[in-house]
């Protein structure tokens, strides 16, 4: 695990498009596991501009999302699929048939989950996986009490989790409260994984995802598994992390150690 701290939230999104930018000039078509959320909109922003300005190019870039509302149609405003056409698909010359997402309003969640995992599997596996965190340390929709061995399957949302969303539904009787989501173990097959975080709200499940135990009662603290998770976050967001200047020291001398070898 890298903890990797900034100053603030435009810096972050830098240092994540870097990553996701120079991985895509060694393998073009790429295979990007996406987030929705407040966290990568800066990241979509960037990659936007980087395919505007002609320096990137999405033709072949494949694309996974981790999660989307059960009973949600891809046209709800608050669906996933909607927020991602919205914030970058519909922004860059990705082919539809690269982009694949859960659907909320699949007949037969079974089959839909376990063709998802196979899709995935197909793909040659996820190279990059965006994640943000939610407050109670979830990662993709998988709350705390998701197995760590768990894959793509419906699950049921926390009141918190609910409570943190209701501001952006209209009516309260709307917000959904099934959903599904890639699993733990799904995201920790990816071979690098990017999470996320800025501001205060985050603090709590930055500490005990990055410094404490591993449990399924803090998904994000799987990430400990990883041996390419990168946890790229603001001061903030770092405020409670004990070895927070080891972490700042080790980043900022990260090259140094060639020179012991030298
Ligand atoms: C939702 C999403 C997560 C996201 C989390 C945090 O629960 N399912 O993937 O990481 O919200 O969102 P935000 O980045 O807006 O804080």
């Amino acid at each position: 695990m890298e903890v990797i701290i900034k100053e603030n939230y435009d810096q972050i999104c830098d240092e994540a498009v870097g990553l996701i930018y120079k991985n895509w000039q060694e393998k073009k078509d790429l295979v990007l596991g996406l987030a929705t959320g407040r966290s990568p909109l800066g990241v979509y922003e960037r990659l936007i501009a980087l395919y505007k300005k002609g320096k990137m190019d999405f033709s072949r870039v494949r694309t996974f999302n981790l999660d989307e509302y059960i009973g949600l149609s891809k046209d709800h405003p608050q669906s996933f699929a909607y927020y991602m056409e919205k914030n970058f698909f519909r922004s860059v010359n990705i082919r539809r048939v690269n982009i694949h997402q859960l659907s909320g309003t699949t007949k037969d969640i079974e089959s839909h989950c376990r063709e998802y995992e196979e899709k995935i599997s197909n793909a040659g596996g996820i190279d990059i996986q965006i994640l943000g965190i939610g407050r109670n340390g979830h990662i993709g929709f998988n709350e705390p009490s998701s197995s760590l061995a768990s894959r793509t399957r419906v699950k049921t949302l926390t009141q918190s989790t609910i409570d943190a969303n209701t501001p952006s539904f209209k009516n309260k009787t709307e917000v959904p409260r099934y959903c599904l989501t890639m699993g733990i173990e799904t995201i920790l097959d990816a071979r690098m994984i990017i999470l996320l975080a800025s501001g205060k709200e985050k603090i709590e499940a930055i500490a005990k995802t990055v410094e404490g135990p591993l449990t399924a009662s803090v998904p994000g603290s799987a990430l400990q598994l990883h041996r390419r998770a990168k946890i790229i976050i603001d001061h903030e967001a770092a405020r409670l992390l004990q070895r927070k200047d080891y972490y700042i020291w080790v980043y900022e001398n990260r090259d140094k150690v060639n020179d012991f070898l030298k």
